[in-house]
């Protein structure tokens, strides 16, 4: 039986309990076996550690010290903070994070070998500890220069531009590498939508203050984006032409000013003053 659950990938648990929050879970994750059977998962919000009864939970989280995730913080803002968590060093919490971040992910595999990979949860602080509301995987090396593999803003703190914060801090992660970076594939229709809507806020901004003149080059180099990822998004709000073999960008001041109307909020921006990082060696 559970061989065929596995494969026909039933969607298992259907509700979690994360801090004060119950989650309706959206997608199959594989717990480990003896989770299986219930129906309600309880998580420590802040180890991620989870149990099949609230008893449990509560007798956790007299015990457990944690107050926010177990990694530097390397950006605060107002009540706003990420923390990076190395998985090597944080194996369990990186699991977790993977075992929970499923539950909203349909396309991805799970990676168990989170030793490769760095976390990046953004949390929102207050007096009783930092309370995670997304969160981002990122390689310590990508030969496909991804950077992001898989993002995730909890269902209850969706569409308040969390997303759009935590695709612009990977960018600006990029930057101070140095490296132009792209989110892993497939992407799945919300993060579709999310780095579309990225995408084409940032390149508007920066095309409307060169009045057009810049090469996608220039852009790339600018923003941390990929070229391809540029020339889609470019091409999608018909700002690209093709001319002796090359695409050029024609950014006419009166479409500039159409596409921004539509392209919708800012969002939240990233501070880069008060990101304090250095890349990963
Ligand atoms: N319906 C329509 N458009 C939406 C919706 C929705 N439910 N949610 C997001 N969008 C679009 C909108 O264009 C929105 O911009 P707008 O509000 O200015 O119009 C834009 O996406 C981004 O919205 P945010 O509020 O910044 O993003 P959010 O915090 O909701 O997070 C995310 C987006 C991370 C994709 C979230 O939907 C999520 O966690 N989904 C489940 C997991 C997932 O699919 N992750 C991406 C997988 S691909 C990868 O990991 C590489
Ligand atoms: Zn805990």
């Amino acid at each position: 039986l559970r061989e065929h659950e596995e494969f026909t990938k039933v969607k298992n648990i259907a509700t979690i309990e994360l801090g004060r929050y119950e989650i309706e879970t959206w997608y199959f994750s594989p717990f480990p076996p003896e989770y299986n059977d219930s129906l309600k998962l309880y998580f420590c919000e802040f180890c991620l550690n989870f149990m099949k009864r609230k008893e449990q939970l509560q007798r956790h989280m007299r015990k457990c010290d944690l107050k926010h995730p177990p990694g530097d913080e390397i950006y605060r803002s107002g009540t706003l903070s990420m923390f990076e968590v190395d998985g090597k060093k944080n194996k369990v919490y990186g699991q977790n994070l993977c075992y929970l971040a499923k539950l909203f992910l349909d396309h991805k595999t799970l990676y168990y070998d989170v030793d490769l990979f760095l976390f990046y949860i953004l949390c929102e602080c207050d007096d009783r500890g930092c309370h995670m509301v997304g969160y981002f995987s990122k390689e310590k090396h990508s030969e496909e220069s991804y950077n992001l593999a898989c993002i995730l803003t909890l269902p209850p703190y969706q569409r308040k531009g969390y997303g759009k914060f935590l695709i612009a801090f990977s960018y600006e992660l990029s930057k101070k590498e140095g490296k132009v970076g792209t989110p892993e594939r497939p992407l799945s229709d919300l993060g579709l939508l999310s780095y579309r809507g990225y995408w084409t806020r940032v390149l508007l901004d920066i095309l409307k203050k060169h009045k057009g003149n810049i090469s996608i080059k220039e852009l790339s180099d600018m923003t941390a984006i990929k070229a391809e990822d540029i020339l889609t998004t470019l091409q999608s709000l018909e700002l690209i032409q093709y001319r002796k073999g090359q695409h050029v960008i024609c950014a006419d001041p009166k479409v500039l000013d159409r596409h921004l109307k539509a392209a919708g909020r800012g969002g939240l921006d990233v501070d880069v003053s008060k990101l304090i990082w250095t890349p990963y060696k």
